[in-house]
């Protein structure tokens, strides 16, 4: 009678009696660096992502800002440690003609920016803009070319001009311009979403146009540093990988994309901040379904280089909402749900680092799932920024690959999801790092952590009381990290307490 009371008791209280989720670390084979540009961002000229978000104009006295950039978001984004930044699309990319963002800002033309709302815009963030903005932020700049509505020559005349030392009519301009060294800009994209806004194009189309702009985006200086990236698939559309990598050369190409976001359904995103169990499941499905795509991509990739020298880049990624009334493009919230897309997706990414090798969050100020929000001077930090600050740790170090048995289980209606994912790493300092997330909406979850590890434990944790909690301009620090001590360690066993939707990262130094 007692045993049947306990196995009741356990029941109610969401514990399987059998199950308990076990994390085997293999601290002994880790071979793959987990690549910091895994945690780059992405901000293109759409709604107040640039324009609002980052730059605010020279002449701004309300707003503390260098060179018209907000001090503040330099500040949190170099807390960060963004690694590397897109710019200036999207689609806006393929409308973008680089040279009327150059010269005199009372010079410039305005342009109509044609994919998001129309409205006008002056030119006023331009190409030094953005690089000198870089700079400050410590970040490598991963420039977007035209290719839908550009020519070839428009963009080697780019990369001329922010990458040849001198003498040349770019190099010799953009010294006119102000600026006597070349910015030396690596990472270059061959167009944006060949597929859709930047053409509608069929994959052999551009594969074929992918190699005529690749043989004229020359390395001036001769550095061997020119990384150029394929516009890559639409999520599930494999053959566009397939045919990319069957019909370009391996010696053209330094990394195919991928764009996949956590949405709902395109024409019924739902609500950001106020959404139910079942939005919250279909969300996180769409989220888990980044495993498959990097997966399937990635054994594409295998097929035409075996040895892996060609990166997936998933140059876009987040979740996606509907925009809430009279706000500006693709503005959202970013709850406990948007941790939950971070978490599980870093780890998913830290767990492919051998094929991916960056990552651009869509997008980084007041646009989709934005680390930061911004109201005229006020700036806060959204759940999202947390998580990533909290995994920064795993940036350059190298992948422990991790195995789950006895997995939790999401379940909605006949549907279910993995609700624990991990990811681990060590340090050239060699301290290990261990990140855990709990997406289940109700249940907290013991887990078993196996790892040949010695040190000191510490953690930290980001949860909440409800999934639809957010930081607001009047309550910014509403979801913050706090220090975690659920946990026990014994040998080479630490059993770790997880509350429902959370996320944590432990260390041991
Ligand atoms: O990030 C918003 C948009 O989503 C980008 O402009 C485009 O590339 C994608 O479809």
């Amino acid at each position: 009678m007692k045993k049947l009371v306990a196995v009741a008791a356990i029941i109610l209280s969401g514990t399987s009696l059998f199950a308990q989720t076990t994390v085997k670390i293999s601290a002994d084979k880790g071979e793959h660096i987990i690549n910091r540009n895994i945690y780059g961002h992405f901000a293109e000229h759409l709604g107040r992502c640039v324009y609002g978000g980052f730059y605010v104009g020279e002449d701004n006295q309300a707003i503390p800002n260098v060179a018209g950039v907000r001090t503040d978001v330099i500040e949190a984004l170099k807390d960060l440690k963004v690694p590397v930044l897109r710019w200036p699309g999207g689609c806006f990319a393929d409308t973008y003609h680089w040279m009327d963002g150059i010269g005199p800002k009372s010079e410039r033309p305005s342009i109509v920016n044609q994919w998001w709302g129309g409205y006008i815009e002056d030119n006023s963030f331009g190409t030094h803009d953005f690089l000198n903005m870089c700079e400050a932020l410590g970040a490598e700049p991963y420039l977007a070319g035209n290719v839908g509505s550009g020519l070839v020559k428009e963009l080697a005349d780019w990369v001329q001009y922010v990458n040849h030392a001198e003498g040349s009519p770019m190099a010799d301009l953009r010294i006119k311009n102000g600026r006597k060294e070349p910015w030396n800009v690596k990472y270059w994209g061959v167009g944006n979403e060949m597929w859709g806004c930047g053409g509608n194009m069929t994959p052999e189309f551009y594969a074929n146009l992918y190699r005529q702009y690749a043989t004229f985006l020359t390395d001036w200086n001769n550095s061997g540093g020119m990384f150029r990236i394929a516009s890559g698939a639409n999520e599930w559309d494999f053959n566009w990988t397939e045919v990319l990598m069957r019909d370009i050369p391996n010696n053209m190409i330094e990394g195919v994309a991928l764009h996949n976001y956590a949405v709902i359904e395109w024409n019924d995103k739902g609500s950001d901040i106020d959404f139910n169990r079942n939005q919250y499941f279909e969300t996180m499905k769409d989220a888990i379904d980044m495993e498959e795509l990097v997966t399937k991509h990635s054994a594409i990739m295998d097929k035409y280089d075996p040895e892996k020298k060609i990166d997936l880049i998933v140059d876009e990624w987040g979740g996606w909402y509907d925009t809430p009334e009279g706000q500006t493009a693709l503005y959202q919230q970013n709850t406990m749900r948007d941790a939950m897309i971070a978490g599980i997706t870093l780890n998913i990414f830290h767990n492919h680092a051998d094929r991916v090798r960056m990552a651009n969050l869509a997008q980084t100020i007041n646009v989709l799932q934005a680390v930061i929000l911004t109201d005229e001077e006020q700036m806060i930090l959204t759940p999202t920024y947390h998580v990533m600050k909290m995994y920064n740790v795993h940036q350059d170090a190298t992948m422990l690959p991790v195995e789950i048995s006895d997995m939790l289980y999401f379940e909605e209606g006949e549907n279910k999801l993995p609700a624990i994912s991990a990811s681990a790493s060590t340090t050239k300092a060699g301290e290990t790092n261990i990140s855990l997330v709990n997406i289940h909406p109700e249940k907290a979850h013991e887990i078993t952590l196996e790892i040949a590890a010695d040190g000191k434990l510490t953690g930290q944790i980001l949860a909440s009381d409800k999934l639809q909690d957010y930081n607001s301009f009047e309550n910014p620090d509403n979801i913050v990290p706090t220090e975690f001590k659920g946990f026990k360690k014994k040998g080479n066993t630490i059993t770790v307490k997880l509350p429902a939707f959370s996320v944590v990262v432990l260390n041991i130094k």
